[in-house]
């Protein structure tokens, strides 16, 4: 149930029934030689409208821009400033607290993001309204880090992953790519001065991953226990 495809007098009653609100939060940036700039958006947001379905809840649009720029010397990729980012979640909470959610469960799909979007859920918990908020990193879940592990064990790495990766393709199968060997088998994760010192680091965006391993029908799966693991949670939420 998309906030987007309602309208108004359908959010009122909704609003009577349920206070909850599903909001995926992404990024826009480089996925490695074979996978989609908008990967981590794309898996945020499919994860949270099967989610909702499951949990009869309210999905809010997508935040589909973060805080990516480590990516940036790679063509395509965005990025906001930690400061644009901190007042574009405010803004959000603001504008769905006013009509009476009082239970905003953010479903994140970018690491980058992790440090700001903790930070403003926080602020907003500590600050004595009826408000509570909180995200999950969708890779997270208790049954998605099992599948995660059975598919693809240390071949999922860290950026660019073929769980990620196979869910966009699950979601939108139009757009699979040929997968493409990558030649950055680096496991070993090293720290980056910059977007520039990033890309000399991991040549093809990937960051000790696989992701020529990923197929829309591992997709299916990992979406399955996803949307299982969200659902579950924020229903607990709820009660909380
Ligand atoms: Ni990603």
């Amino acid at each position: 149930m998309l906030l987007q495809h309602q309208t108004w007098p359908e959010v009122e009653s909704y609003l009577k029934q349920c206070q909850g609100i599903i909001v995926p939060i992404g990024s826009t940036e480089q996925h490695g030689l074979n996978g989609l700039i908008g990967t981590d958006s794309i898996v945020a947001e499919t994860i949270a409208q099967e989610a909702g379905i499951r949990a009869h809840a309210m999905v809010a649009p997508t935040i589909s821009v973060g805080m990516a720029e480590h990516h940036m010397a790679f063509k395509g990729s965005m990025t906001l400033r930690a400061d644009t980012l901190g007042a574009l979640l405010e803004d959000y909470i603001s504008s769905l607290v006013r009509h009476g959610f009082t239970h905003l469960y953010f479903i994140n799909g970018h690491g980058g993001n992790v440090r700001i979007l903790s930070a403003v859920l926080k602020a907003k918990n500590n600050d004595m309204t009826a408000t509570t908020c909180k995200f999950l990193n969708w890779w997270m879940g208790r049954r998605t880090k099992t599948i995660r592990e059975e598919l693809y064990g240390p071949d999922e790495g860290m950026h660019a992953t073929p769980s990620e990766i196979s869910i966009t393709w699950h979601a939108h199968s139009e757009q699979i790519r040929a997968p493409v060997q990558n030649y950055n088998s680096k496991k070993c994760i090293e720290r980056w001065r910059n977007a520039e010192h990033y890309r000399e680091l991991y040549p093809d965006g990937c960051i000790g991953s696989d992701p020529s391993l990923a197929t829309k029908e591992a997709g299916a799966k990992l979406l399955d226990a996803s949307a299982a693991d969200v659902a579950e949670d924020f229903i607990v939420f709820l009660s909380s």
